[in-house]
């Protein structure tokens, strides 16, 4: 069983998220777990306040590094052992499939803490926290949204999650390409029409169609990915077609 444990002021936000759908589904058969904590559960002050003007001056709040330090420390002796601790930031390396395979692979608990406000009091990340993540080079108000992004990717790759191993290894960004273009019923809409090839039956040439579509859409899109690829001789015919 995969567990995910989200430290967030917005608790209600990880149920309402990820306790719909193919997740949600997931959990209710013990595949996977996630739990959310409240660090201001964990404040010393009557105010139950979790956060406080910045040293050195300046606009917006920091969070206090004591609440989010014992509310980790409550989850790791719940855990009864050390976890994986990754704050969301957007001072953080960007996150990308290879991040979400690697801690799929190589931890069965992680905690997730979420920012708010100006960020986290440094010393808490400099304490307890073993890797930054940013889900890309924009902001947002909190880190719900990247760690429910965090989660839902790591998720789908526990085996059971998804129906079958194709789910995952066919789409966008496993091996380094784009996917190619879906499409479903009707054969015509709007009047357009599905390409023809997908209708031939002929499993074959429909599996070089797509992968001839991944390429172009890598090259087209994403010329850094494409790059990186490495085609062989039969990737190299397709596209010269
Ligand atoms: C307004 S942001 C703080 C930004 C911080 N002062 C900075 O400039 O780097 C508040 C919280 O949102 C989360 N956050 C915002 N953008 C993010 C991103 N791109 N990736 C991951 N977390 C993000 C973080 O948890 C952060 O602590």
């Amino acid at each position: 069983m995969y567990h995910i444990d989200i430290m967030t002021l917005f608790p209600d936000s990880v149920e309402a998220v990820l306790g719909d759908s193919i997740i949600g589904r997931a959990r209710e058969r013990g595949i996977i777990n996630f739990r959310a904590w409240q660090p201001r559960d964990y404040t010393t002050n009557k105010q139950k306040q979790t956060d406080d003007y910045p040293y050195g001056g300046g606009r917006g709040c920091v969070m206090y590094a004591q609440p989010l330090a014992d509310c980790r420390r409550a989850i790791c002796e719940a855990a009864g052992r050390e976890l994986h601790t990754i704050y969301l930031s957007p001072a953080g390396r960007t996150f990308t499939q290879q991040d979400a395979k690697r801690l799929a692979r190589e931890h069965d608990r992680i905690i997730l803490v979420c920012g708010h406000y100006e960020g986290v009091d440094e010393r808490f990340i400099e304490a307890y926290v073993d890797e930054e993540i940013s889900i890309g080079d924009f902001v947002l108000t909190g880190g719900e949204l990247p760690a429910l992004a965090v989660a839902d990717a790591v998720f789908r790759l526990v085996p059971g999650v998804l129906p079958d191993e194709e789910c995952v290894t066919d789409e966008s960004h496993w091996d380094g390409a784009l996917e190619y273009p879906q499409y479903t019923r009707p054969e015509i809409w709007e009047g357009r029409a599905v390409p023809e090839i997908l209708l031939s039956g002929h499993h074959a040439n429909i599996k070089k169609w797509r992968r001839k579509m991944s390429l172009l859409r890598t090259r087209d899109r994403r010329p850094d990915m494409f790059e990186k690829l490495t085609l062989d001789g039969e990737d190299i015919k397709l596209l010269e077609k």
